[in-house]
């Protein structure tokens, strides 16, 4: 069992570090465009595992895609993060040359391969990647949903001093200032969040997750790394274990939720073939015209660059 992380930065070295410590896959191979990084920080890891007691074998190559064949998985994490004051759009030009290429040549000796992408903007790129790809649009996933409803459970277990692990949450959308949260099916332990707060109250905390990434830019000057690797993972494992867990991911929509042709954050049930299934909940008015709102936020960015 393989699996490919082209990409050797903050995300993909550590997302490579965390599925090397859960010992699931038998090799894991890390590719960067940037001479050496990848060997450097693969061999790093790769010493750290007979302390943690992993039998994982990691691989870093500068650039050679002849490594990468026959992945099971390939995890796209390469291109340029946002600094202070950017916008995830701001990134799309030059990240979708990016991925166009990654993706050609990714697919090319692993033509089976699920891609898991990570890049910004990521509804965008994960379109980008489908449309170069060439494959079912179920074994091109986008990961952000996770991520964005872990921050989203964080706020909600300080504000209410919960453990975050008993939270469930929904949010739809696009990655991004225009996900939609989903009030009425949010709970904690089963027990509907209304009893504890209420829908202005969730508001707040809505804000404050939509600008979770930023507020981490503006301390590190770079975007996150450790909370979406772990994001990835749980993507990674829920396919490898085909394990039909539901998680909210960026698919392509076909006709449901009465949306087509883009990609879009979704509950979705993750197996061995990528998206199993995309769950349509039935929504209210408030929850379908912000839907829309945010169909129509990453549709003109297609129509504009891609
Ligand atoms: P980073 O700058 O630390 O790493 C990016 C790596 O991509 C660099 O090592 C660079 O050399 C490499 N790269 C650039 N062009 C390449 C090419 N053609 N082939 C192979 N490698 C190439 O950035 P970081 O923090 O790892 O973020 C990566 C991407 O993921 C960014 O676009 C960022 O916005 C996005 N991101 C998305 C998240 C999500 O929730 N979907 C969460 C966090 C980051
Ligand atoms: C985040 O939300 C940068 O999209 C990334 O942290």
């Amino acid at each position: 069992m393989k699996i490919t992380i082209i990409g050797a930065g903050n995300v993909g070295a550590y997302c490579a570090s965390l599925l090397a410590q859960k010992d699931i896959v038998k090799k894991i191979v890390l590719l960067d465009v940037r001479e050496k990084i990848s060997e450097g920080k693969s061999l790093d890891i790769y010493q750290m595992l007979s302390i943690i007691k992993s039998n994982t074998e990691i691989i870093g190559t500068t650039n050679d895609y002849s490594k990468s064949k026959n992945s099971e998985i390939i995890i796209i994490t390469c291109g340029v993060p946002r600094k202070p004051g950017m916008k995830r759009d701001d990134l799309v030009k030059i990240n979708a040359e990016i991925i166009r290429n990654v993706t050609k040549k990714s697919i090319f000796f692993s033509p089976k391969a699920k891609l898991i992408i990570v890049s910004n903007p990521l509804d965008v790129m994960s379109y980008v990647s489908y449309l170069t790809a060439k494959i079912d649009s179920y074994r091109v996933i986008g990961m952000a949903g996770i991520l964005d409803s872990a921050r989203y459970r964080f706020f909600l277990s300080r504000k209410l001093n919960i453990s975050p692990i008993d939270i469930q949450s929904l949010l739809l959308g696009g990655h991004g200032d225009t996900m939609v949260p989903l009030y009425r099916y949010t709970s904690i332990s089963g027990i509907p969040i209304k009893e504890f707060l209420s829908e202005e109250e969730n508001d707040i905390i809505i804000e404050k997750t939509k600008k979770g990434g930023e507020e981490i830019i503006n301390l590190l000057g770079t975007s996150a790394w450790m909370a979406p690797s772990a994001s990835i993972v749980e993507m990674v494992e829920a396919i490898l274990k085909d394990s039909k867990r539901i998680f909210l991911c960026s698919a392509f929509l076909k006709g449901q939720y009465g949306l087509k042709g883009i990609y879009l954050g979704v509950p979705v049930i993750l197996g061995k073939n990528g998206i199993e299934k995309i769950i349509e909940l039935k929504l209210n008015q408030k929850e379908n015209n912000l839907l829309k709102k945010s169909f129509h936020h990453v549709k003109s960015m297609i129509d504009k660059f891609i």
